[in-house]
């Protein structure tokens, strides 16, 4: 090729990649910017006009400006910055070296400094008598208020304001993975459950799985079925469960990629029922255009989010036994598909199963964890993580109810 023409191909390449770049800086010059080159439809077909971002916070400025009034601005500073993580200790791993390497960075375990003994570990108000704290501890003792919190789980948080991020896992001697990165605000609805030895466990929206790790953690319970609709998330959860737990574990649990909709259908009932359900993800929804829901061709889908909430939580507190509990959560701030998702369907069961639910009172709940997070002025029913600068953790929405008959 000869030096000259090599010349004109360069400079059109230099175009190309130059336009580009003003493509990308200057968006609203897209029109004028395409038609000096050849990428006019390509990019007209591909390229929203507005981002599903873009269109999530003018969805969350008109709501939620409206359902948290004077905190929103700084909830929305938080969910539009670097998320905070956790570490969920895998207690089946041999992981004294790990906990000393955490201590070392200045990470705590959040539960054993909200709850530093055992028989401490219950979420009660500290005005309330010593004999109606014993009575809150008892499984039998009728109508509660108080929820309880005595678990082995372990999750490890730098301290507020404190940024820094976690170093990947790594396996120890038998391969097991000594701990598992998450919101440590996901930690909370299992917390608010309360396994039990010998209970046993649904966990009917379980994908990726997270949460039903941090389940198993607690070493309590006898049998735990995980159910997710997609198949491709509940092969995620079984490779996850496969990296963090011994075989025998595993013989307790089954997986499962059915309908939860459905399950009303299935014969068993369970001492306690998770429904983490599918939500608009209002920090996902923020930061990431990849599999938005604020995506247009979306839009259907976003606003049946509360039906389908309605018709998983239904179903869950079908197959929680009487006296059995349901825990109901969402990673969103939105009333409709929080408080509003839990009022209809404690309606419905009454009116149209004959089931009463009782809704637990999380106040105390919050208070014993208020050092880590930060908690909506509480809300009429559950309880709200917001986001903050100084917590960055959350939205996670957690609501607890008993199934009275
Ligand atoms: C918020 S995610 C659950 C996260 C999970 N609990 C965890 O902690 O890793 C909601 C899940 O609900 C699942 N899902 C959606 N519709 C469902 C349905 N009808 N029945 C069961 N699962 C469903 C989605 O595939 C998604 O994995």
């Amino acid at each position: 090729m000869s030096s000259g023409r090599f010349s004109v191909m360069h400079q059109k390449m230099a175009a190309h990649v130059s336009t580009r770049f003003l493509v990308t800086k200057f968006k609203d010059s897209v029109c004028f910017i395409q038609r000096r080159n050849r990428f006019k439809n390509k990019w007209a077909t591909t390229r929203p006009k507005f981002p599903a971002t873009d269109l999530a916070l003018h969805n969350f400025d008109a709501t939620y400006s409206k359902s948290l009034g004077d905190v929103w601005p700084s909830v929305r500073i938080g969910m539009l910055s670097e998320q905070k993580y956790g570490a969920l200790l895998n207690n089946f791993a041999s992981t004294s070296d790990v906990k000393a390497d955490l201590h070392s960075r200045g990470c705590r375990d959040f539960i054993s400094v909200a709850c530093p003994k055992d028989d401490e570990r219950i979420a009660q108000d500290p005005l309330q008598k010593p004999e109606l704290l014993n009575q809150a501890a008892d499984e039998d003792a009728g109508e509660t208020t108080a929820v309880r919190v005595r678990s082995n789980i372990q999750c490890f948080v730098f301290p507020r304001g404190d940024i820094s991020r976690f170093k990947p896992a790594k396996p120890d001697d038998s391969g097991l993975l000594g701990y598992y990165l998450l919101d440590a605000a996901s930690i909370l609805p299992v917390l608010a459950l309360d396994t039990q030895p010998g209970h046993t466990v649904l966990d009917l929206c379980a994908g990726p799985g997270g949460k039903t790790l941090a389940i198993l953690q607690s070493h309590a319970i006898r049998f735990l079925w995980a159910n997710d609709l997609s198949g491709s998330r509940t092969d995620r959860l079984r490779r996850t469960l496969q990296r963090y737990l011994p075989k025998e574990i595993l013989k307790d649990v089954e997986i499962t990629s059915l309908d939860g909709r459905k399950w009303m259908h299935m014969d068993h009932t369970f001492d306690r029922v998770l429904v983490d359900v599918p939500c608009t993800t209002d920090r996902h929804s923020l930061m990431e255009d990849e599999n938005n829901i604020f995506k247009r061709s979306r839009t259907k889908e976003r606003q049946n989010l509360p039906y389908l909430q309605t018709e998983l939580l239904l179903a869950g507190i079908q197959a929680t036994r009487p006296g059995g509990e349901v825990v109901y959560s969402t990673c969103s701030l939105s009333p409709l598909q929080n408080e509003r998702v839990v009022e209809q369907a404690v309606s419905i069961a009454q009116q149209e199963m004959d089931v009463t639910m009782q809704v637990q009172d999380l106040e105390s709940f919050t208070r014993l964890f208020s050092g880590t997070f930060h908690f909506a002025p509480q809300p009429a029913t559950g309880a709200l993580v917001l986001p903050h600068l100084c917590a960055n953790f959350g939205p996670m929405y957690i609501c607890k109810l008993q199934r009275i008959n």
